[in-house]
């Protein structure tokens, strides 16, 4: 079961500095790496053959979203190199909910129109089932209790539900401003912002194409957002944009399904 009250209470933040994710000494290095092989596996497994979601889409986006969260904690943040790396690990698989077997039809996340309200609701929940795929990995690999109770897997577990919590209390988990760390709330600014950065078919309908630039303007001005991101956080990412621009350069290299390349603004 979830440990939910030390989720909160420490924050994702003192879970992730306490302890070095590269550190062979470290007593759960081997199980950590077994057990993120087999994440690996299961996200690049889903969809396969049908909409190759996992591999095309979702493993992409959390390796965006997880190396924007480094780079913005480490460098605008002023968090250890080591919590940053943590934080990374941590963050790459945060939506790894998306892969229970509720969503037999990996088709949900790839509709070309908008999701029904029933087809939101659906999708809002693989929050809650973050830490249900998180338990049913570790019981096949038969991890041990120790692991199980580790701080990176009761971080992962908080990043995976949490990630779309928002200060007025209106996110899947109901947690409000207080309850939510500030890297929790920079977990939610980041995942909205690489989400938003995704081309859908209804933008390109439109015309409509998005830039780092004009998402970190939706951020403040998007109403869905409004009384859900934290403007602390927004106002420090929209400061970290030349930051994101130059990331997206290098996502566009290695990632050509997803973004255009996008030539920054800045000198
Ligand atoms: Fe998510
Ligand atoms: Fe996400």
């Amino acid at each position: 079961m979830l440990d939910q009250t030390r989720i909160i209470r420490a924050d994702i933040y003192s879970l992730a500095k306490s302890y070095n994710h590269y550190a062979e000494v470290d007593v759960h290095f081997d199980e950590r790496a077994k057990f993120q092989a087999a994440l690996d596996t299961r996200i690049l497994a889903y969809g396969a053959g049908i909409n190759d979601y996992g591999a095309k889409q979702l493993a992409p986006h959390m390796l965006r979203a997880a190396t924007i969260l480094r780079a913005f904690c480490f460098e605008s943040l002023e968090k250890t190199q080591m919590t940053c790396d943590n934080l990374f690990e941590i963050f790459k698989h945060h939506d790894i909910g998306k892969t229970d077997e509720h969503y037999k039809r990996a088709t949900i996340w790839t509709l070309d129109r908008a999701p029904t309200p029933e087809e939101k609701a659906d999708q809002k929940r693989h929050a809650e089932l973050g830490p249900k795929v998180i338990d049913d990995v570790l019981k096949q690999m038969e991890a041990s209790t120790l692991f199980r109770q580790s701080d990176y897997i009761l971080a992962l577990k908080g990043a995976s539900m949490y990630h779309h919590e928002r200060l007025d209390g209106e996110g899947p988990q109901g947690l409000k401003d207080s309850a939510l760390g500030p890297i929790m709330k920079t977990m939610c600014v980041v995942d909205a912002y690489d989400g938003d950065l995704i081309p859908r078919q209804q933008q390109i309908d439109r015309g409509e194409i998005r830039t780092p630039e004009s998402v970190v303007l939706r951020l403040y001005e998007d109403q869905k957002y409004h009384g859900g991101l934290d403007p602390v956080i927004i106002n420090a990412f929209r400061a970290f944009l030349p930051r994101l621009q130059e990331l997206e350069v290098e996502f566009a290299k290695n990632d050509a399904t997803r973004r255009p390349v996008l030539t920054p603004s800045f000198p």
